[in-house]
């Protein structure tokens, strides 16, 4: 029996990607490893979103000598397609997100002896098969994580999502409660929904918030989260939905991105400073004690140093739970990139360091338990 090791690096979009290849993989027969020692194939499933991540994933492909069969899948493998073969000679597939499906069979062909095809790549589908949800393979026996959505068609400015991941497709809501159900029945008392804007959710009348509602009812089902939210999608509805119904985490990830509006703008998020603002107030407001988690990026390209400090001030006013905080990135296709980037690593980092020491007082002034205190 061949073994298999799947190395996973990204978002949790990915984590549930790996638990479908895997669930795939022993279907046909193949036994997975924890540890790619012991593996005769060793497949990397990547994240693209900034330079650091697929740089890391270029070393870890580069110190891999011998025998072992390398696949390179998800993100990078589209942003890459073939010509991640000249840039990794040791490479022997390659399979985008919406080609998963297709890694049983490539590795059947790789099989193939003297077969002419010693590297194929996949990166043309457009959309998954259904049954790949439905192998009922899980990592973690009392968590699982059900996608709901796949791709972003909101083409943030800086973002390579929607480029590696494809246009929005919304599944099915009877085929998510189904698969819900399946993790129930499982042992799985804990689900967390998964989407790049779940928010945007929509199957016929069925909307995230009527979604929720469904999940939520679920008999065996403990405690239900989701991830992530978008805030043009983001209403009282959905945050009266966050209230009532009682499986739900009183948390919410809301990426705020930059408090510059004219930042805001040329990324393309469709709302500004004041609707974000107004946004939180009502989500307080309605989720008494609720926490709230955001993503910031600085140095995006031409932001300056007083639009830096709008995103400082608002950071310290707003004083989120915990904010995802992260150096600009320019990522190939995307608009932003196109902008010039002018502002040096030592600028970028000086506002990261900045924001996250701010951002560190204030998540442990609240881990505290000391809501108004100076930081
Ligand atoms: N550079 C830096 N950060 C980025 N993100 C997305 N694209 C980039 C980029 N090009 C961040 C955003 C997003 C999070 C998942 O990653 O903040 O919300
Ligand atoms: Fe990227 Fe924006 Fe889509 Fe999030 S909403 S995946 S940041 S394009």
């Amino acid at each position: 029996m061949k073994k298999i090791f799947i190395r996973t690096l990204g978002c949790q979009m990915n984590i549930r990607d790996s638990e479908v290849i895997c669930g795939l993989l022993k279907k046909a027969g193949y036994q997975i490893c924890s540890s790619d020692g012991e593996a005769d194939i060793v497949i990397f499933n990547t994240c693209s979103v900034r330079q650091h991540a697929e740089d890391r994933v270029w070393s870890l492909i580069g110190s891999y000598k011998g025998s072992k069969i390398i696949g390179l899948v998800g993100c990078m493998a589209q942003n890459y397609k073939e010509r991640a073969f000249q840039r990794e000679a040791n490479i022997s597939f390659v399979a985008g997100p919406q080609d998963i499906y297709k890694i049983p069979e490539i590795l059947d062909k790789l099989a193939g002896g003297e077969f002419f095809e010693r590297k194929i790549w996949e990166v043309d589908s457009s959309q998954r098969p259904e049954e790949i949800y439905h192998t009922g393979f899980f990592q973690d026996k009392s968590h699982a994580y059900v996608v709901i959505s796949e791709g972003c068609s909101n083409f943030c400015s800086y973002c390579v999502v929607p480029y590696v991941r494809g246009s929005l497709r919304h599944r099915k809501s009877k085929n998510i409660l189904m698969e819900i159900q399946g993790a129930i029945s499982n042992g799985a008392a804990r689900i967390t929904l998964l989407g790049q804007n779940v928010n945007a959710y929509q199957d016929n009348h069925i909307n995230f918030t009527k979604l929720l509602e469904q999940a939520n009812a679920l008999e065996g089902l403990a405690e239900l989260n989701f991830f992530t939210s978008h805030p043009k999608d983001a209403n009282a509805g959905f945050f009266q939905a966050i209230r009532d119904l009682d499986k739900l985490n009183k948390s919410l990830h809301l990426p705020l991105q930059s408090g510059s509006d004219r930042i805001l703008k040329l990324m393309n998020r469709g709302y500004s400073v004041k609707e974000y603002l107004d946004l939180i107030d009502s989500y307080r407001r309605i989720v008494k004690g609720g926490l709230l988690t955001t993503d910031i990026i600085v140095g995006f390209p031409t932001e300056t140093d007083e639009e830096f400090e709008e995103t400082y001030d608002l950071v310290k006013k707003t004083r989120f739970n915990a904010a995802y905080i992260f150096k600009y990135s320019p990522r190939p296709n995307t608009k932003a990139a196109k902008i010039a980037d002018l502002l040096s690593k030592e600028g970028k980092e000086k506002r990261h360091k900045k924001l996250l020491d701010l951002q560190r007082r204030i998540s442990n002034s609240l881990r505290a338990g000391n809501k108004h205190a100076k930081v």
